[in-house]
């Protein structure tokens, strides 16, 4: 009888150059670099090209990348006809950056081809193209027209353009390109494990970039920051933290932002993303939502461990995520799928690392059904 690990919790079922998280120290390394050296520094661009190609980019890589990244910024008609329909229909906005997403293999000039360069064209077309889908779904779904991107803009800073049609402050634009730097690359987490598996049956790259949205889509994973603001707001001053919380696990709910998988100390991008919006509150002028949020983050802790003693619930990525990002104005609906205008990175850099090595990934299970049933016509049942 083989032993059945619940949630493939602890195997190691690829080798990756991407990104490493150790769990017990709280470290994580993306494409060589401590995510604290490289998330705050480094502009979206480059973290790209590193993750694609394992190196920063020399400046002349640099422009060629932002030269081929720039007229795939404006979606294909066909795309743009879906979003249309989707913000019609006033669907959820990470369901429409999938559907947007899926139909960006129509004109593609050869669907078969899985060879590097193809790939390579087409990782630029879905991070080039993802925050336009976002923020055309969303002014669309909002009565808005949609706002065409600026050549002369950052990947971040031309993503919230789009969204509020003003160029956006510099320090906002920072913070946001600190948090798509942050949540480029994660190990095998769900999204990243399910676009490796459906690479590696031969399929194509947007194949799996889409079935990894669907998998980002959860509460369990990218669903979580949302909530995670509405919690704070509800809560409202530190006083009341601890009763709301307690209430919240009395009815066996669960505390989003809090807990993870794999570490069992505070997530490091917690950290990043505090310091992010530190300095963004700071220059707002308004620090008492990040104040605020201090408070229920500690007291979260420390209930978390009253209620499971030893079990080391910490501050995950998405509690600070839905501060950053509710600092830099976006709307808490459409925190998952900006999560996704990060992760698409290391989406697109793990199909070409699976292309390049790979098996298919194909595991077993435990049969607990019934044997030897004998068939009984159907008049008869
Ligand atoms: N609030 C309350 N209880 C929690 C919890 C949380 N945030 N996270 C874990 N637990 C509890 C579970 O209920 C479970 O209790 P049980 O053993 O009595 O069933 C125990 O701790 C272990 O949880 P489990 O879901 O098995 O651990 P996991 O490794 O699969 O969970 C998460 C990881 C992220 C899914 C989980 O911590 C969670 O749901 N967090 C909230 C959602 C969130 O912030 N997601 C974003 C992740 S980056």
């Amino acid at each position: 009888m083989s032993t059945v690990v619940q949630g493939l919790e602890g195997v190691v079922a690829a080798e990756t150059r991407l990104s490493q998280v150790d769990g017990q120290a709280g470290e994580l390394t993306i494409g060589g670099f401590a995510v604290e050296e490289l998330a705050p520094q480094a502009s979206f661009e480059e973290v790209l090209h590193l993750l694609w190609h394992d190196a920063l980019p020399t400046a002349g890589q640099l422009a060629e990348l932002r030269k081929k990244l720039l007229p795939q910024r404006t979606l294909p008609q066909a795309t743009l006809e879906v979003i249309k329909a989707a913000a019609a229909a006033l669907v959820h906005p990470m369901d429409a950056l999938r559907m947007g997403c899926a139909i960006l293999s129509l004109g593609d000039p050869d669907p078969d081809d899985n060879g590097v360069e193809a790939n390579l064209e087409r990782a630029i077309k879905l991070a080039a193209s993802f925050p336009t889908i976002v923020a055309t779904f969303w002014r669309l779904r909002d009565g808005q027209e949609p706002i065409p991107p600026r050549d002369d803009l950052g990947h971040a800073a031309n993503y919230l353009y789009m969204l509020r049609g003003e160029e956006p402050d510099p320090a906002a634009a920072r913070a946001l390109e600190t948090y798509l730097n942050t949540v480029v690359d994660h190990g095998l987490n769900a999204s990243t494990f399910t676009a490796r598996v459906i690479v590696s049956t031969q399929s194509d790259m947007i194949s799996a970039v889409t079935g990894a949205i669907g998998a980002l889509k959860g509460p369990l994973h990218g669903g979580a920051p949302g909530p995670a603001l509405d919690m704070v707001f509800e809560i409202g001053q530190p006083e009341k933290a601890e009763a709301y919380l307690k209430d919240k696990l009395a009815r066996g709910e669960r505390i989003m932002g809090f807990g993870h998988r794999v570490y069992k100390v505070r997530d490091p991008r917690a950290e990043v993303l505090s310091q992010a919006a530190d300095v963004l509150f700071e220059q707002a002028g308004d620090r008492s939502l990040y104040e605020l949020a201090q408070a229920v983050e500690k007291i979260a802790v420390r209930v978390l461990e009253e209620h499971k003693p030893g079990r080391n619930l910490q501050t995950n990525v998405e509690f600070y995520t839905a501060l950053l990002l509710h600092g830099v104005g976006l709307e808490s609906d459409i925190f998952s799928s900006t999560f996704a205008l990060g992760r698409v990175g290391g989406w697109t850099a793990h199909v070409l690392e699976q292309q390049r090595a790979n098996r298919l990934i194909r595991p077993s299970s435990a049969y607990t059904g019934a044997f030897n049933r004998r068939w009984v016509a159907l008049e008869r049942r």
